[in-house]
């Protein structure tokens, strides 16, 4: 780093997200001259803590990012399409968590393993985009199998853990399991069914084609991110009763043949990726091992017997760490260090 310090903001700094992004921001040391935390009027008024200071959560308006150089954004879709044009007019760079600018083609969509040189179209509109965390965390280990071999095709099916959804969905998850245990009634506010001791293939809304919203941001932001448009990507997404990190199976087709022995040992000396592949022991990677990781766990990598040219894996990470916190505030560190 040059030494320069940054003004940040984090708006939806009360949120799983961005009360992660803030530890994040800590933990890696990030050069902050002076931070701002940014939340509904609900929230006005309530104290954070950032580096043993107490900070007070002002609201988000349009007059909140005069004199910010980075705002760290996670407060829900709506809020980024209303506000980050407001940070940008002010010459702040946005880095968006939400899904509302990820397939604007002047919006770079960055995972640092995979198109850190995209940072430099942040120019554009001022605003980076921060992929779903179901992508970010698949296309970490397969980026450097396309690279070598080509991949043809992708066929994913996740089990998404509900912190995903936010802290409501949080504390849905305990009070229903809760209330299972105990044989009372239980509350539905979150999802449309019980999650507690259940699975629900139905991760954001239905769309015309059959799919859900959260399949179709895998096809779509998979190709944007690994630039490549003809790639074939079929996503089934699920909710699972899990607190933190997803854990996804993904099956490849590739060009090139490639042995699950060679995927092994380029995975293993890649950055950002821990290969944990032990079967016989009982060692692959798990979610609650993951949780409050910043790696992706790769394991059960093997062939796919089906096809010529095939590759089974199972990919795990901390979907509010690498899928979403994390990987915001490595964006920003690209930016700091090369950009501003
Ligand atoms: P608040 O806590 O004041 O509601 P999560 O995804 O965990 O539910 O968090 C969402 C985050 O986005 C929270 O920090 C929330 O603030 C913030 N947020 C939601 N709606 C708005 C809004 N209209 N303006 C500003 N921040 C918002």
């Amino acid at each position: 780093m040059s030494g320069k310090k940054f003004n940040i903001a984090v708006a939806g700094a009360t949120g799983a997200v961005g009360n992660q992004m803030i530890t994040c921001l800590e933990e890696r040391n990030f050069p902050v001259k002076s931070i701002k935390f940014l939340a509904s009027s609900r929230s006005a008024g309530r104290k954070l803590r950032f580096r043993g200071d107490l900070v007070e959560v002002e609201e988000l308006t349009e007059n909140s990012f005069k004199g910010v150089d980075i705002a760290l954004f996670s407060a829900g879709g709506g809020t980024s399409v209303k506000f980050a044009p407001f940070a940008a007019k002010d010459g702040c760079v946005v880095i968006d968590n939400s899904s509302a600018w990820r397939m604007d083609p002047d919006v770079p969509l960055v995972v640092p393993e995979v198109n850190p040189h995209a940072v430099a179209q942040y120019t554009n509109k001022g605003i980076i985009a921060n992929p779903n965390c179901s992508t970010i965390q698949m296309v970490v280990p397969l980026n450097p199998i396309h690279k070598k071999c080509g991949i043809k095709r992708i066929v994913v099916s996740t089990y998404q853990a509900v912190s995903g959804t936010g802290k409501k969905a949080i504390d849905e998850l305990f009070d229903q399991t809760k209330a299972m245990i105990n044989f009372i009634d239980y509350k539905i506010n979150v999802y449309p069914h019980r999650i507690a001791f259940n699975c629900l293939p139905h991760i954001d809304v239905f769309l015309e084609n059959g799919y859900t919203k959260e399949e179709m941001k895998m096809v779509d932001e998979t190709r944007k991110i690994m630039e490549d448009d003809t790639m074939g990507v079929t996503a089934t997404t699920v909710r699972v009763p899990v607190y933190f990190s997803h854990s996804e199976s993904i099956n490849i087709e590739t060009r090139e043949h490639i042995s699950a022995d060679e995927v092994k040992s380029l995975l293993e000396n890649e950055p950002g990726i821990k290969v944990v592949d032990d079967p016989k022991k009982n060692i692959y990677p798990l979610a609650i091992d993951a949780a409050g990781q910043d790696l992706t766990f790769v394991g059960r990598i093997r062939n796919d017997e089906s096809i010529p040219n095939g590759i089974n894996m199972w990919v795990v990470a901390d979907n509010i760490r690498k899928g979403a916190a994390t990987n915001t505030v490595q964006i920003a560190e690209i930016l700091a260090e090369n950009y501003l």
